[in-house]
């Protein structure tokens, strides 16, 4: 990542960490379907359908324990945040070539996740109470693990030199807009 997050953000969100967590469930949601709309948008490519069912799995995983924290501390489930000026300024960014528009779905995912565990690391950091310490832990861990699956992918259609040059233009527009964006009790 070329930004790092700010101090201002995590504030944001420890001021209001039941908002925080109504984005957060929705993230992990639309996580899952993002995933899903990959398979269904290349079917012909095998090599990404099972590594791609199994984030979207896991990203429901992830939305369900988020859901039952809700429970737990009495927050309830809110429509979807829109819109997400952050996701839909990196989505804006994708090339309309076939080949194209899949190194840049892959590339974007990996940010996306990687941004995903930098903040919920700064969400752990920022937390007191130990269980809850401990989700956001195994939470930023998976992500991370995400981010990597995604380039991984992408490596396995396109050449090293197409897919790193790529991500490096995305890595640094998703700093901008990141740099631009105002701080919300938000994952973005
Ligand atoms: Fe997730
Ligand atoms: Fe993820």
């Amino acid at each position: 990542m070329k930004v790092a997050s700010s101090a201002k953000w995590v504030e944001a969100v420890m001021s209001d960490f039941s908002s925080f967590l109504q984005d957060h469930a929705s993230c992990e949601k639309k996580a899952s379907a993002m995933a899903i709309s990959l398979v269904s948008k290349y079917p012909d490519r095998p090599k990404i359908i099972q590594p791609l069912i199994e984030t979207a799995i896991e990203e429901l995983e992830h939305f369900r324990d988020v859901v039952l924290w809700m429970e737990k501390l009495g927050v309830s489930l809110a429509h979807d945040m829109q819109p997400d000026p952050y996701v839909n300024q990196l989505i804006a960014l994708v090339r309309k070539g076939r080949d194209e528009g899949l190194i840049d779905r892959l590339c974007l995912g990996s940010i996306i996740e990687c941004r995903g565990a930098e903040r919920f690391r700064l969400v752990e950091e920022a937390l007191e109470e130990p269980e809850i310490k401990r989700f956001y832990k195994v939470l930023w861990a998976s992500e991370a693990k995400h981010g990597n699956i995604f380039v991984e992918l992408a490596l396995e259609y396109f050449e090293d030199d197409i897919v790193y040059r790529r991500l490096q233009e995305l890595i640094d527009a998703e700093g901008d807009i990141l740099n631009k964006l105002e701080f919300r009790a938000a994952l973005h």
